[in-house]
């Protein structure tokens, strides 16, 4: 069985290809990554078709997490019929998934953070206008969260051996 899961922030340029990037890498390191598709989608539509932020790129590939190729586009409300898991990097774009998420679809809404976090917070903040500090946070946190989530996924989803 595979689970499909959507990274979800608001311009998809700067959090959620840095945690498309980093599930995608977690999964290799654990041989399952083959097991999971992943994604990750916007709320707005400023970026659409554009590379991640060169800042998030940068910082993601000193932890040789490669997300140079990923591409902007915006979230659909068909997601929530494709992907088992819509997984939003803060609260604003939780509330604005929730207004989109269609009757009877089968996706899980959630906060990322739900399934991990560091002390102090409970969203992934928005680094856009802030320095390199902002970007080591929204990875340090990402870290936690994906491993809390591949957890998740292995026990209630992939019935896998850990
Ligand atoms: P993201 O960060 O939601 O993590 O991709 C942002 C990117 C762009 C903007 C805001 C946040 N913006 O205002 O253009």
């Amino acid at each position: 069985m595979t689970a499909k899961v959507l990274m979800v922030c608001l311009g998809n340029i700067c959090r959620s290809p840095t945690a498309e990037g980093v599930l995608r890498a977690e999964l290799a390191k654990r041989g399952l990554a083959d097991r999971v598709e992943v994604d990750s989608a916007g709320t707005a539509a400023w970026h659409v078709g554009k590379n991640p932020d060169s800042r998030s790129i940068a910082h993601a590939k000193k932890r040789a997490v490669d997300i140079s190729s990923c591409k902007a586009r915006q979230v659909l409300s068909d997601d929530f019929h494709v992907f088992d898991y819509v997984l939003a990097m803060d609260n604003a774009n939780l509330q604005a998934l929730a207004q989109l998420q269609p009757a009877h679809s089968k996706a899980t809404l959630a906060s990322l953070l739900s399934f991990g976090s560091l002390p102090g917070y409970t969203e992934v903040p928005d680094p856009y206008y802030g320095d390199g500090a902002g970007f080591e946070t929204v990875l340090n946190l990402i870290e936690v969260a994906v491993n809390g989530l591949i957890d998740h996924l292995v026990a209630h989803n992939l019935r896998l051996p850990q």
